[in-house]
């Protein structure tokens, strides 16, 4: 997210830890995906981890098709009306992720004020990457740090609410700058 919106997205810690088999968890480590989407206790769908994962792992890339930010501006118009939602995911001033389109289950990454993950952009490529040992069951998280043209006034924050939870919320998914 940027122009509008500039989300470089996020993550926490907490989270239940699934059901997963200690046989069964190590086959995936092994064979398998790392990660899984479920409902969330922060918001809508969010991305688990099935296996622990070590501090600085590259976990899943962001994908979506590469537009604009003048595409996505057109294509994905603010509502004021309404809390924002994106999945939109700033590459660089001119163009953008729409997880959307070609988009992977990384989308459904949640923001937290406390994260247990980071973005990594290599040669245009997104990477999510561990800040952290991550324990099987935990819910991933970055920080978005949406950046928004306009000044991030109360009532834009307000627009972007933040439900992590932590202490130390800021309250909003935008970034702490103005
Ligand atoms: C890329 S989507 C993440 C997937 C989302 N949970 C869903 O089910 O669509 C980004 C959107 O999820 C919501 N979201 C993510 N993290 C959040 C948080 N910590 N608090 C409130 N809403 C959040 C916001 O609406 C945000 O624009
Ligand atoms: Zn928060």
């Amino acid at each position: 997210m940027a122009k509008k919106k500039s989300a470089k997205k996020s993550m926490s810690s907490g989270g239940s830890r699934p059901g997963v088999s200690a046989r069964a968890a190590v086959k995936q480590a092994r064979n398998g995906p790392k990660v899984v989407a479920r409902k969330s206790p922060v918001h809508g769908r969010g991305m688990f981890a099935l296996v622990d994962i070590a501090k600085g792992a590259r976990i899943i890339e962001y994908k979506g098709r590469k537009i604009t930010w003048a595409q996505a501006d057109r294509w994905y118009a603010d509502d004021d009306t309404k809390p924002s939602h994106t999945f939109l995911f700033t590459l660089d001033d001119r163009y953008v992720l729409d997880g959307n389109k070609g988009g992977n289950s990384a989308r459904w990454i949640n923001h937290s004020c406390k994260p247990n993950c980071e973005s990594d952009i290599v040669d245009g490529r997104i990477w999510i990457e561990a800040l952290r040992n991550i324990k099987a069951g935990e819910e991933l998280y970055y920080d978005y740090n949406i950046t928004l043209e306009d000044p991030h006034t109360p009532a834009e924050k307000r627009r972007w609410p933040c439900l992590c939870g932590n202490k130390g919320c800021r309250g909003t998914l935008l970034a702490k700058k103005r």
